[in-house]
């Protein structure tokens, strides 16, 4: 037998070995063998996933000077400083997969890697804070609550733990919501403005439709998608339209009507053009989220130096005293 016909044999063994494991609800871990392309879909998720948490600071960290009382302020410190912690705690666990974090971080700054859409939207008013809290995170934990049951461990056991801090990001959203809704009338009219700008956007968060999702038959096969795109999108409207009724919000979907035989709230069109305009680059915020974090990169440049120096020195140090 050809060497080369021995050693394709010898992948096909181990990808029905590795699809078996899958099947029986084992978790995939750094060192086992996995197929290239499971390695490089689960690089491309955890990387986008990544960057969404970092570029998603951005919208937020915009008013955590303005806040407008001492302890909106120090909710809204503490959610943005969880949201860098959230993106190296991913970075963490791509890195595992072999690629090195510096070269995901260039193909952020370089335009290159892709990032949530939502955040290429602006922050306009205070209003606009508790909504993303309120939809945005809430959108997150729908798609999140998911991946902490993806087939590769690190990425599921990463979800365990931000899921938490997801809720409680929610949670000060939809508060902060609630108490505007019953404010004045200046501030119901500014929550509700904010509500009709950030409901599309949170829908599309959950990505085209499964007709349109090319990479979603794979990521269910092999676990790391656990739901197909539609069936998150439903579960958070479902979720989100009692919340909205609970404080007197509406939804700015005339088509919004409840399916009395499946319980689902079933939405009107998305306007998949928007989204993929935005995904492309033609957003409202793209050019200034980006140029935000490469203005940050290029700041933090005598960090990285100053934490090489020591890093070469504590080695100098080592090898003096070996000797
Ligand atoms: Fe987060
Ligand atoms: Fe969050």
């Amino acid at each position: 037998m050809e060497p080369n016909v021995t050693a394709q044999d010898a992948d096909i063994e181990r990808l029905k070995e590795f699809e078996a494991r899958i099947a029986r609800g084992e978790s995939i871990e750094p060192k086992d063998w996995m197929p290239d392309r499971y390695r490089k879909q689960l690089i491309r998720m955890m990387s986008q996933h990544a960057h969404s948490e970092i570029v998603g600071m951005l919208p937020e960290g915009n008013w955590i000077t303005r806040a407008p009382t001492l302890r909106r302020k120090m909710i809204l410190l503490a959610k943005v400083q969880d949201e860098a912690g959230h993106g190296l705690y991913i970075y963490c666990g791509a890195e595992t997969l072999g690629v090195d974090r510096a070269e995901l971080i260039s193909q952020l700054l370089s335009g290159a890697a892709k990032y949530s859409s939502i955040f290429n939207y602006p922050t306009l008013t205070w209003a606009d804070v508790g909504v993303i809290g309120w939809l945005v995170d809430g959108a997150a934990i729908v798609n999140q609550t998911m991946l902490a049951k993806a087939s590769f461990g690190p990425y599921a056991r990463a979800m365990v733990r931000i899921c938490k801090e997801e809720n409680f990001h929610k949670r000060q959203g939809y508060e902060s919501c609630a108490i505007l809704a019953a404010g004045t009338p200046e501030q119901k009219a500014m929550v509700q403005d904010a509500v009709n700008r950030w409901w599309w956007p949170s829908l599309m968060m959950f990505g085209p439709s499964d007709a349109d999702s090319p990479n979603s038959a794979e990521l269910m096969r092999w676990g790391v998608k656990r739901k197909t795109n539609d069936e998150l999108r439903q579960r958070f409207v479902n979720m989100t339209v009692v919340q909205a009724q609970a404080i007197g919000l509406t939804l700015p979907d005339p088509d919004l009507r409840h399916d009395e035989v499946t319980g689902d709230w079933h939405h009107g069109e998305i306007d998949w053009s928007e989204f993929w305009s935005v995904v492309k680059g033609d957003g409202p915020c793209n050019r200034e989220r980006l140029a935000a974090r490469n203005a940050a990169h290029d700041q933090g440049a005598w960090v990285r130096e100053a934490a090489e120096a020591y890093v070469a020195k504590q080695a100098g140090r080592a090898r003096a005293s070996a000797a």
